[in-house]
């Protein structure tokens, strides 16, 4: 996969970019990052990317050019999947992030300002995703938690170790189950019993169920759309009926 990342803060993704599982990705060859200020585009003497809005009101609109000349440079007999960041977007989601691992080329926008010239939004961009219902100074972070997110669904990025099979959400939907590790006793809390039995068809059902529960009592909405056990079902029913 390709990403391509249009921003006027280029610096801020080469922590995150060259560390831990993003990094192991590029050197595996599963992804290259290539960031691009699209301030260089800009082809006015100041190299400005922002103008006053047309009708008045506060704050700067991103100019249409500088945008629209970066992602033409960038494509050039390509058609990746343009991602706006904007508060106005899809909320991501995990199956945002499985449907963009598919892709073989990403090209992100990262905004400042008040907003985008909409020609924009209309003529280049094919998704605009929020993180959150919340606003941020730019979509960089945006931009990086949807890249965090996509990457380690990438094959061979993630060991059998850490397989994101068994993530939250991608556990039928359901949130995942405590886990635990050594000691059995730290400081007088215990484990769970049934966790070091070693006995594990109850160990199984003990995880189906703390992931039930836990979905119960903090998310009941992904219930909806979750995709329960035949136990899980039956247990679901039974706290109805209570
Ligand atoms: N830009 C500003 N706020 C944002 C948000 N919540 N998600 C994505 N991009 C943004």
């Amino acid at each position: 996969m390709r990403i391509d990342v249009l921003s006027l803060f280029p610096e801020m993704f080469t922590g995150v970019f060259e560390t831990s599982i993003l990094k192991k990705a590029s050197d595996l060859g599963a992804v290259s990052y290539h960031v691009t200020n699209f301030r260089d585009f800009a082809d006015n003497k100041h190299k400005t990317v922002d103008d006053y809005p047309y009708g008045g009101g506060a704050g700067m609109v991103l100019k249409p050019q500088p945008v629209f000349d970066a992602v033409d440079a960038l494509t050039v007999g390509k058609k990746p999947r343009v991602i706006l960041l904007c508060p106005q977007g899809e909320v991501h989601s995990q199956q945002k992030a499985e449907e963009l691992s598919q892709e073989d080329h990403l090209l992100f926008i990262c905004g400042h300002y008040e907003g985008y010239d909409e020609r924009i939004r209309e003529h280049i961009v094919t998704d605009e995703i929020s993180i959150g219902d919340y606003v941020l100074t730019g979509g960089e972070l945006a931009a990086m938690v949807v890249i965090d997110s996509v990457v380690r669904l990438l094959p061979g990025v993630l060991g059998n170790e850490d397989s994101p099979v068994q993530d939250s959400f991608s556990n039928g939907g359901l949130l995942e189950h405590p886990h635990y590790t050594r000691p059995a006793d730290f400081r007088g809390m215990k484990v769970p019993e049934v966790l070091t039995s070693g006995h594990h068809e109850n160990i199984q059902e003990w995880r189906e169920r703390e992931s039930l529960n836990r979905t119960i009592s903090r998310r009941p909405e992904l219930l909806e759309k979750a995709r329960l056990t035949d136990r899980q079902k039956k247990w679901l029913e039974e706290q109805k009926k209570q």
